[in-house]
């Protein structure tokens, strides 16, 4: 997005001080929750990738457990990281419409056209009230993408495989847990991947250790990052590329930074008007 579209590069850099400003001021939202109504795009070919309303709402109970803290392993968060580990993050999803279309298409690319009809897809649902996430079958192995806050409203949204999508039907081990669509709408909220998308690099959190790189499967704890100070990495945060059954925190600093996206002149502050 940044190579097509030089502008953004300049509004995310504003997003970032932004955000740190928000944090540093605590100029957070008030008490309140914030629901953000989720409309869900089903692209399908085959019946099995038409995933019913039952396997939408298992993902959209994932996304509550794991915002809320209330996931069944959210208990397994090792005693090192138990002081940083979020707690209830005040963000709930609910399921405000389903829109499904028969496509010809045997699977989808990273460039956005299951976002447009023109191309086959569909267009977001009041991208800028509402939360679109898309499912679809995407080429090359692909779990899901997500788009920062800052990009076009047109293309605002995620994109879950289908076969990475809520707990039951097309969800496929190790990736049925619906921890994908946690991952992604981490993204949605601003947060970057915990190893910063570089060697030893900087994902804006001040809670969450260095990590050389990402991590796959499931790592046997302790796990040690080879960054300077070699400390204990979180290979359990959401934001790690583990598998589903292995990650199942945020930290404080990262519900910091996703709570910013809503604040008044946040970039996500239309989805926290009542
Ligand atoms: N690769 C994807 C991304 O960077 C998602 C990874 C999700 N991991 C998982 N265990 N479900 O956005
Ligand atoms: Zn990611
Ligand atoms: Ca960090």
């Amino acid at each position: 997005q940044m190579a097509a579209d030089p502008a953004l590069r300049q509004r995310m850099q504003a997003i970032e001080e932004f955000t740190r400003n928000a944090i540093q001021n605590g100029r957070m939202l008030a008490n309140g929750t914030i629901e953000i109504p989720v409309v869900v795009n089903v692209l399908w070919k085959t019946q099995v990738q038409n995933v019913s309303d039952a396997q939408i709402a298992t993902q959209i109970e994932v996304l509550n457990k794991d915002f809320s803290a209330t996931n069944s392993d959210y208990n397994q968060t090792p005693s090192i990281f138990q002081s940083v580990a979020s707690g209830d993050i005040p963000v709930r999803f609910v399921l405000y419409s389903v829109v499904r279309k028969k496509t010809k298409k045997s699977s989808w690319q990273l460039n956005d056209a299951m976002k447009k009809s023109q191309q086959g897809g569909i267009d977001p649902t009041n991208p800028t009230t509402m939360m679109n996430m898309w499912v679809c079958n995407l080429a090359g192995g692909y779990l899901g993408y997500a788009q920062f806050p800052g990009g076009d409203p047109a293309t605002d949204g995620v994109v879950i495989d289908d076969n990475a999508f809520g707990t039951i039907g097309s969800a496929q081990a190790p990736f049925n847990l619906g921890r994908t669509a946690t991952h992604e709408v981490g993204h949605w909220l601003n947060l970057r991947h915990i190893w910063g998308d570089a060697t030893c690099g900087n994902d804006f959190v001040g809670d969450t250790p260095l990590h050389n790189t990402y991590n796959f499967g499931c790592p046997t704890y302790p796990h040690y990052s080879t960054c300077s100070g070699t400390p204990v990495e979180m290979t359990m945060n959401y934001m790690d590329y583990t598998d589903d059954a292995c990650m199942f925190m945020f930290t404080a600093g990262q519900e910091n930074r996703m709570m910013a996206v809503f604040a008044p002149g946040g970039p996500r502050n239309s989805f926290a008007q009542p």
